[in-house]
């Protein structure tokens, strides 16, 4: 037969806007997207009634895998991401051995390669002056960006992040100094590539947490206090002036605040390059859900107040949010109970991103469209990826997220396909779901069931 897998009837995604056609597929990639019928194919999905978008992408995912895999594993994380509607992800190379260089990364993709579900890019590490000469090297090997945690002091001997830091302590790394950090945009410039950030000011944190300890408190709000949006501000302020210096290319992952968002506005109007992402659970819960959600909903940044949440929804709107990700951050239940300053911060996110994305298209707040952009095209044409990933066009990867936008689910802890189950949505209905995940032309999840697996292989950015 000369199809792989045809594609009928759907609604298909294409510059904006929504087009009644049938799609063709051929060894992986789209071959024709047309309103004709061009005969059988080997597999025949009728999306009458859906909508075909490209395959939706999580840049930001943390599987723990090699590392802590009681808490989550790669199979079970891009299980999670294909029963969510993702075709595609980026892991994170906090991992243990970190992807600070070559040889880690070529281990990790042998590692990831026999456990996905869905395809995956990988992230490299920056440890300052650590691993700068070796930046040059991971880009050509293939990262598809570089992260930097800054403002974490690190493990010496597996480059873990340390969650507490004591100065001194002499097993760890202490947060870098600017004038390292700044070398580290110098380093990524010859790359091409994004240097992202995770942006809290460590100094700051540090002063404001002692002080809270010594006044014995340890509720939600100490925890806000401990990490205000000046926490946040003052690092995204720094980076922004290291970027203009230096010319790399910034992003900003996982955006809290308005304070933040009105830097990252004022230097895109200024001309720096400059991205950002934000995470649903920004979007949906703020400081007043704690006393419903309790620990699970603790993540670092901290989720803050309505104001901050109603300045990130402007700045989707508006353009300054680049992507949307899920930052899922896995871990147990058991790890989860226990005082609010003690417990991990993370929670899972790969499975419930898209269905809240699209239950906010249903009320309004954004058109699928921007989903589509959020999720997908720009995420791709951030990193490097396009038109590869994030499009629907002849040669393309044949990568699609069905959705049925009239479908409706109560979100559920114990329905995620994670090896975790720390959620903060348990028992919110939703409408709008992921009903089909097609990863190069193979149907990976149809109506919420697993139909091929293992099916995931690894990409490369293509410049
Ligand atoms: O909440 C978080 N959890 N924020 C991070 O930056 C790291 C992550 C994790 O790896 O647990
Ligand atoms: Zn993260």
């Amino acid at each position: 037969m000369q199809w792989q897998h045809a594609i009928k009837n759907g609604l298909v995604y294409s510059d904006g806007h929504f087009i009644s056609a049938n799609i063709y597929v051929k060894a992986g990639k789209i071959a024709a997207i047309t309103d004709a019928n061009l005969g059988q194919a080997e597999t025949e999905t009728d999306a009458s009634g859906l909508y075909v978008l490209p395959g939706l992408i999580d840049t930001h995912v943390h599987s723990r895998d090699p590392h802590a895999t009681y808490k989550e594993d790669f199979y079970h994380s891009t299980l999670a991401a294909a029963m969510g509607g993702i075709t595609a992800i980026f892991e994170m190379p906090n991992t243990n051995p970190s992807i600070s260089s070559v040889a880690h990364l070529q281990q990790q993709i042998v590692n990831l390669e026999s456990k996905a579900n869905v395809d995956f890019a990988l992230w490299g590490l920056c440890l300052g002056d650590l691993n700068n000469q070796s930046l040059s090297d991971l880009n050509d090997a293939g990262v598809v960006a570089f992260k930097f945690f800054w403002g974490y002091a690190i493990d010496k001997k597996s480059h873990l992040l340390a969650y507490q830091y004591k100065s001194g302590d002499p097993n760890l790394i202490a947060p870098l100094a600017d004038g390292e950090v700044y070398d580290i945009f110098r380093a990524v410039k010859p790359t091409g590539k994004q240097l992202a950030i995770h942006a809290e000011n460590s100094q700051l944190m540090s002063r404001f947490s002692q002080q809270i300890k010594q006044e014995g408190r340890c509720d939600y709000q100490a925890l806000l206090d401990g990490r205000p949006d000046l926490v946040e501000a003052a690092t995204i302020s720094l980076a922004i002036q290291f970027a203009k210096s230096s010319g790399t290319p910034l992003h900003i992952l996982h955006l809290t605040s308005k304070a933040g968002m009105d830097l990252i506005r004022q230097a895109q109007l200024d001309g720096v390059s400059i991205t950002a992402e934000t995470c649903p659970h920004y979007l949906f819960l703020t400081n007043e859900d704690f006393s419903r959600v309790g620990n699970e909903m603790k993540v670092y940044p901290p989720i803050k107040y309505q104001t901050d949440q109603d300045a990130l929804w402007q700045g989707i709107a508006d353009g300054t949010i680049t992507s949307i990700c899920s930052d899922h951050a896995p871990h147990t239940q058991e790890e989860k109970q226990g005082a609010l300053f003690e417990v991990p911060a993370g929670m899972c996110g790969i499975e419930t991103q898209v269905p809240l994305m699209l239950n906010a298209v249903n009320e309004g707040r954004l058109s699928l469209a921007d989903v589509v952009g959020l999720m997908s095209e720009n995420p791709a044409h951030i990193y490097h990826i396009y038109p590869k990933k994030g499009a629907i066009a002849v040669g393309s990867d044949a990568d699609f997220t069905l959705v049925d936008m009239t479908k409706e689910k109560i979100l559920s802890r114990d329905a995620l396909h994670s090896k975790s189950k720390v959620m903060a949505y348990d028992g919110m209905k939703v409408k709008g779901l992921p009903v089909g995940t097609i990863v190069r032309g193979v149907t990976v999840v149809k109506d919420g069931e697993l139909i091929n697996d293992l099916q995931g292989k690894f990409f490369k950015p293509i410049k």
